[in-house]
């Protein structure tokens, strides 16, 4: 090869170079500008996939609902259409788990509360029957591993934690919802000094708040060397828990109290 040649070759190699970066760096720029990206707003027409796509917590809310993940092309609507859903509740819910708080309200949300309560009872069952067993579990591996009195104190925190979890659930169950369930089922007006949604309002608490109390009893008090595996899936456990009962609690408090308080003013006025 001649000089020229050779000229040539090294003019066109950064050129190359210069080139396959900046493909490599649009490409990545794609991605980060993907990852943060809004997760989209729940509308009737909009894909689920597309919104699973965008946000993968929604795979719990798919489950609360008892909806498959196969969703193919179909729409919010047509999903809520053939699961018979109140979609105006799916949507509102769906929203929350996407970071939006619920907008000016549909009306026809008003004959979502039996939506709404048996998607709340599919998550307590999700607490009980998956969450619970799944971090006991981490917490036994580690015990195991470790034998030591940090990890006795970890999990004796965490089955106090959750004791007060099943009251609270057990209070939902037993107390508030079939209070809720009469509302729309029977057509006698209450009378004032009935069970209602205020009584409810009060009792509700914040059970999520003390689930940060044990992260950080791990995260900046109490250091278990190594097994940074199981100390990961445990952890993350903790925070997919938190989320979900912080979407669930505003579920309760920001959608369903507001409906029931406006069925009891109906009923009294009946
Ligand atoms: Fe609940
Ligand atoms: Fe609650």
């Amino acid at each position: 090869m001649d000089r020229v040649g050779q000229k040539d070759f090294s003019f066109i190699q950064p050129k190359w170079i210069k080139l396959s970066t900046s493909i490599k760096l649009s490409t990545f720029a794609n991605k980060t500008t993907m990852l943060t990206l809004g997760k989209g707003h729940f509308r009737p027409n909009t894909k689920l996939l597309d919104l699973l796509n965008r946000n993968f917590t929604l795979l719990l809310f798919l489950e609360h609902f008892g909806i498959d993940f196969h969703l193919g092309n179909l729409t919010v609507r047509q999903i809520c259409q053939e699961q018979g859903i109140n979609q105006a509740a799916f949507i509102a819910i769906g929203n929350l788990y996407n970071g939006i708080l619920p907008e000016a309200e549909d009306p026809s949300i008003i004959s979502g509360v039996e939506t709404i309560i048996r998607f709340l009872r599919s998550s307590h069952l999700f607490y009980r029957n998956d969450k619970y067993p799944e971090i006991m579990e981490y917490l036994a591996t580690l015990y195991e591993h470790h034998n030591s009195k940090d990890v006795i104190l970890l999990e004796q925190f965490f089955k106090d934690y959750f004791q007060e979890v099943l009251e609270h659930l057990d209070y939902e169950e037993k107390v508030a919802f079939p209070y809720f369930h009469s509302l729309i089922e029977t057509d006698e007006a209450l009378s004032k000094e009935h069970y209602s949604a205020s009584d409810y309002r009060e009792h509700h608490t914040d059970i999520e708040t003390k689930l940060e109390d044990l992260k950080n009893l791990m995260l900046k008090h109490i250091k278990i060397e190594g097994d940074l595996t199981i100390k990961r899936k445990f952890l993350n456990s903790l925070f997919g828990l938190e989320f979900d009962l912080k979407i669930h609690s505003m579920i309760e408090e920001l959608i369903l109290l507001p409906l029931v308080e406006k069925l009891e003013k109906q009923k009294l006025n009946e």
